[in-house]
């Protein structure tokens, strides 16, 4: 078996812009239409569950309707000549339809659902919304599968580990401004070598960092050229 060099891909919402699917904070993105304590907080959710189902309900419709973009597919074809494992913060399901084979999921997936008391029941839901008052095998209420702000994030240490073992870091389109998941930039190794694709200014502290200020879809064919 030949030893790859690994490569590990920390994503944001930045990654599927150009798929359509609108960031959060960048002007025109989602906080600036919903108010995100509102329907993605554990608080917005007991307060306000219809409202909750909802959005996340438009959020799965829109999903079907778009596509993955270069980007996405850039990262999947590196899998040819590396080991890869994106680590994305994306809710989308763009990286495996791209291509990406190993993907960790930190704030959970549009296409699933789960019991309101029981996050291991977990079911496939693809792109239907969820029905007011479904429920799960369990009789609890059916919630989206998704980590809410307020709530713990559990894939966080398998993504840290992931991390760890990197000999390559990318940081394609993400503000880095929510945590635990921004954290995750320092348990990169220091001889790894990070590249941060943004086409805005990121701050993003450590050492070895090369910025790519691109949109990701070119980000990701300089760095293929880069890599090469
Ligand atoms: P943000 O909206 O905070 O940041 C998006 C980043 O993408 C910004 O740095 C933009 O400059 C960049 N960007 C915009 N267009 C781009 C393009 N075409 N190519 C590359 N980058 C581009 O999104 P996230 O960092 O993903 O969580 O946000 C993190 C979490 O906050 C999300 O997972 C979500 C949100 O609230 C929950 O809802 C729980």
């Amino acid at each position: 078996m030949t030893n790859l060099k690994k490569i590990v891909a920390l994503t944001g919402a930045g990654i599927s812009a150009e798929s359509g699917i609108a960031t959060f904070r960048d002007s025109g993105g989602l906080w600036e239409q919903y108010d995100v304590m509102e329907v993605a907080s554990i608080e917005g959710w007991r307060k306000n569950p219809q409202l909750v189902q909802r959005f996340y309900n438009e959020r799965r419709k829109q999903l079907e309707e778009v596509e993955p973009n270069a980007a996405h597919r850039i990262l999947a074809e590196l899998e040819k000549d590396f080991d890869v494992t994106v680590v994305t913060q994306n809710v989308d399901n763009l990286h495996e339809r791209g291509g990406s084979t190993k993907v960790v999921h930190l704030h959970g997936e549009l296409t699933k659902a789960r019991s309101a008391t029981d996050p291991n029941l977990i079911i496939d839901v693809g792109y239907r919304p969820i029905e007011w008052g479904e429920k799960a095998s369990d009789g609890s209420l059916l919630r989206p599968h998704i980590v809410w702000f307020g709530e713990a994030v559990p894939m966080i240490e398998t993504a840290a580990d992931i991390v760890t073992q990197a000999d390559i870091l990318l940081i394609i389109g993400t503000s880095l401004h929510v945590y635990p998941a921004a954290g995750l930039v320092g348990y990169a190794d220091r001889k790894a070598l990070i590249y941060l694709i943004d086409p805005n200014d990121v701050s993003c502290a450590g050492s070895n960092i090369t910025v790519i200020r691109e949109k990701a879809s070119i980000g990701m064919e300089k760095l293929k050229t880069i890599l090469k």
